[in-house]
Order: C-alpha cells, then sequence, then structure tokens
C-alpha cells in the first residue's frame, strides 16, 4: 500500500495500519489517548470547581466547560470494540453491551458541558454552580456502570 494511503487510513480509523502486531499496539494507543483525555476531564473540573468554591469570575469556568464538551463528542470513537483489553484499564465489557446507552451517557456529558460554559458565557455565578453539579452527575452516571474503581 502507497505510503499515503496508509496514511488516510490511519487518519480516517484512528489507528496505526500496520500488519500483525500493530493492532495490538493501536489498542494500547487508544485507552492511552481516552485515558489521557479522562485526565483532562478531570483537570478541567478542578478548574471549574475552583471558580465555583471563589464564586467567580464566571468567564474562567468557560474554557474548561468547552474543553470538557469537546472531549466528551469524542469519546464513543475512544471506545472501540474490544478496547477493554491491550492496555491496563478501567473500562468495563458492559460499555459494548449497552452501547447506545453508552453514547448517551456522553452526549448527555457533552450537552452539560455546553450549558455550563452559555452560563459562565452569560456571567450568571447561580447557573454555573448549578449546572457544575449536573456535569457532575453525568460523570458518575457513566462511571457507575461502566468504570471499574480504582482500588
Ligand atoms: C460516557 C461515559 C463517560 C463519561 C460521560 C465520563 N467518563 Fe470518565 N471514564 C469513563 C471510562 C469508561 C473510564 C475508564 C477508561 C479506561 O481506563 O480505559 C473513565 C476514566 C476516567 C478517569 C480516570 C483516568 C485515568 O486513567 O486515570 C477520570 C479522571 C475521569 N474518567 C474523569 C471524568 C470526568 C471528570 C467526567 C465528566 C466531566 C467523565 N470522566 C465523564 C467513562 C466516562
Amino acid at each position: 500500500m502507497a505510503t499515503w494511503h496508509k496514511a488516510v487510513l490511519a487518519a480516517v480509523l484512528g489507528v496505526a495500519v500496520t500488519a500483525g502486531a500493530g493492532l495490538a499496539v493501536a489498542q494500547a494507543d487508544v485507552i492511552k489517548a481516552r485515558q489521557d483525555g479522562m485526565k483532562a476531564q478531570g483537570a478541567a473540573m478542578a478548574a471549574i470547581k475552583k471558580v465555583v468554591d471563589e464564586n467567580g469570575p464566571a468567564a474562567n469556568a468557560v474554557a474548561p466547560a468547552e474543553t470538557i464538551a469537546a472531549t466528551a463528542a469524542k469519546i464513543p470513537g475512544l471506545f472501540p470494540q474490544g478496547s477493554d483489553k491491550g492496555a491496563e484499564t478501567w473500562a468495563k465489557p458492559e460499555i459494548w453491551a449497552n452501547w447506545a446507552d453508552f453514547e448517551k451517557q456522553a452526549a448527555a456529558s457533552k450537552a452539560a458541558a455546553e450549558k455550563l460554559a452559555a452560563s459562565a458565557k452569560a456571567g450568571n455565578m447561580d447557573a454555573v454552580k448549578a449546572d457544575f453539579a449536573a456535569l457532575g452527575g453525568t460523570c458518575g452516571s457513566c462511571h457507575r456502570p461502566y468504570r471499574t474503581p480504582k482500588s
């Protein structure tokens, strides 16, 4: 296959297009990518919590809320079928048994983050606080069924 074909395929599939062991490597990469993304979600939540605790400025919650929305949109793509193996992961097989629900949970998290970003842009701290609590709820309601708690 021509090199550019490989590059295009890799971009489309989001995985390395190599023979044999390549698949296991790609699996490990996707697991790492989603764990990094989730860690960034946690950091963004902490940034918003600071705004809530300090009662403002609401504008400081805009960027982290937008980060959470953008990453939430990518969540389903970071959980290809069978990626509960290949690297250390806390993803449960229930994800693929309930795929439509898993996608719904990701969409709910994205919507909650977008609502929070809008409230923050409007400078409405009361709404920012309520939206922050609601957004946190969407993280938990996906983690409970689909993530093994770290011991
Ligand atoms: C649609 C489901 C879903 C949503 C929504 C979700 N998560 Fe996760 N999260 C997971 C799964 C599954 C894992 C385990 C991934 C793995 O280990 O491969 C995880 C892992 C994590 C981790 C651990 C990362 C690590 O490896 O150290 C953190 C932190 C995290 N999520 C934070 C958040 C925050 C904050 C939110 C909300 C803003 C959120 N998540 C929303 C499914 C979700």
